[in-house]
């Protein structure tokens, strides 16, 4: 073996080959199964989606009124052979030949929905020895932006207001990874609490979810003006800090101040999902002013805002806060970036794009790289392998 091919040959046997697939294009597998949602997708370095499969388990869940964890574990593992194989069949790529490293989410989410994901992308990385990345999936819902606005991307340091089933998240954006916790939510999450509001009413699931049946109800007539309820108290007012309990729980009294849902008529029941709906985005409207004061008074020049999570989809919140950055009192305007709705929910092409970020600096995990179904994002980088 002469010493050009010796050297050759160190280097594409070790891991510091995934150091050079920085120098190129990178064509990325990702797979996503941290809640509810089994997803596989195609992204490359340069933005462009070759597949996006999301394959839901509304059905499953329905009956349960929630995410049932056993049968998301069990539909996940029924699923995710396929959305790999559909993912790469749509992309019409080889993964041996074409893919240059699978990703994953590694977390936050739920243990056992997480490991399934994670499972299929370590045994085929090490199988295809392919470089690995696993990704924090918040990280990704506030990367998505830059995926789907190349060109015309946020400017760091942004704020960016993390709305999903999850997670009530206001952050500082200093970087693709550093990330500073402005207001979290001191119980449950926006997104479960629309959920569980949802399921009070007893409104039939769309195939986006309760959430989103919630704001089509809403959205259905005005019928509501009809019937006057007695409005929500905003908790926790000037404080950096979420409580959608509260939401949840006047709702639930406020249902019961009418003698139940059963037998309720439309307007009223429309009337009080409105007025949660409209409390809910409030509360989020009022801690992103704070947000932007707490900004000011550091002097960190913000001038973008953006807005992820399946939450994000919600039009009424868009216009909502759209209104709200350009009433701010500020001499410049503001941009805000929502992803598209199908991609403010879960999904696998934003893994793989928050991915991009470190195997472009051959940045990768080991084979043996585990799970975090509790991760903090202010801990980023703090569990590498
Ligand atoms: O980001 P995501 O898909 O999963 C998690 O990471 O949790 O968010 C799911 C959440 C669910 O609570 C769902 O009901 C909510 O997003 N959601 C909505 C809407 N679409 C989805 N909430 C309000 N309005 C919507 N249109
Ligand atoms: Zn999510």
């Amino acid at each position: 073996m002469s010493v050009v091919t010796l050297a050759r040959y160190s280097i594409f046997n070790s891991r510091r080959i995934f150091g050079y697939l920085g120098r190129r294009h990178l064509t990325i597998l990702g797979i996503e199964s941290s809640a509810d949602d089994t997803c596989a997708a195609i992204v490359d370095s340069d933005g462009k989606i070759h597949s996006n499969v999301v394959i839901k388990q509304h059905d499953v869940h329905e009956v349960y009124g929630g995410i049932n964890p056993l049968s998301a574990i069990h539909s996940h593992q029924s699923n995710m052979p396929f959305a790999v194989k559909r993912a790469l069949k749509e992309a019409n790529l080889d993964l041996k030949r074409d893919i240059d490293g699978i990703a994953f989410t590694r977390g936050p989410g739920m243990a056992g929905c997480l490991s399934v994901g994670m499972d299929a992308a370590k045994t085929l990385a090490a199988a295809l020895e392919k470089p690995l990345v696993g990704v924090h999936h918040m990280q990704a819902h506030a990367l998505t932006v830059m995926l789907t606005e190349r060109g015309n991307e946020p400017k760091f340091p942004f704020l960016t207001l993390l709305i999903s089933g999850g997670h009530t998240l206001l952050l500082l954006a200093k970087s693709v990874n550093e990330f500073k916790l402005l207001a979290t939510t001191n119980d449950e999450s926006i997104g479960r609490s629309f959920d569980k509001v949802s399921k009070l009413l007893k409104l039939k699931w769309t195939n986006l979810g309760p959430g989103d049946a919630l704001e089509k109800f809403v959205a259905e007539t005005d019928d509501s003006a009809e019937s006057t309820v007695t409005p929500i108290t905003r908790p926790l007012p000037g404080q950096l800090a979420f409580s959608y309990s509260a939401h949840h729980s006047q709702t639930k009294a406020l249902i019961e101040s009418h003698g139940g849902v059963e037998g309720m008529d439309i307007a009223t029941k429309r009337a009080i999902a409105r007025e949660f709906q409209t409390a809910a985005v409030g509360h989020l409207e009022e801690k992103l002013v704070l947000g932007l004061n707490w900004c000011r008074k550091r002097d960190i020049h913000v001038r973008d805002v953006v807005v992820s999570g399946g939450v994000a989809s919600n039009s009424y919140l868009r216009e909502r806060l759209r209104r709200s950055l350009d009433k701010y009192n500020s001499d410049e305007s503001f941009r805000l970036f929502f992803p598209p709705p199908y991609l403010c929910t879960d999904n696998a092409a934003m893994i793989a794009w928050a991915s991009t970020y470190r195997f472009s600096k051959g940045d990768t995990d080991d084979y043996s790289v585990g799970l975090l179904s509790k991760w903090d994002l202010k801990d980023l980088n703090a569990y590498k392998t």
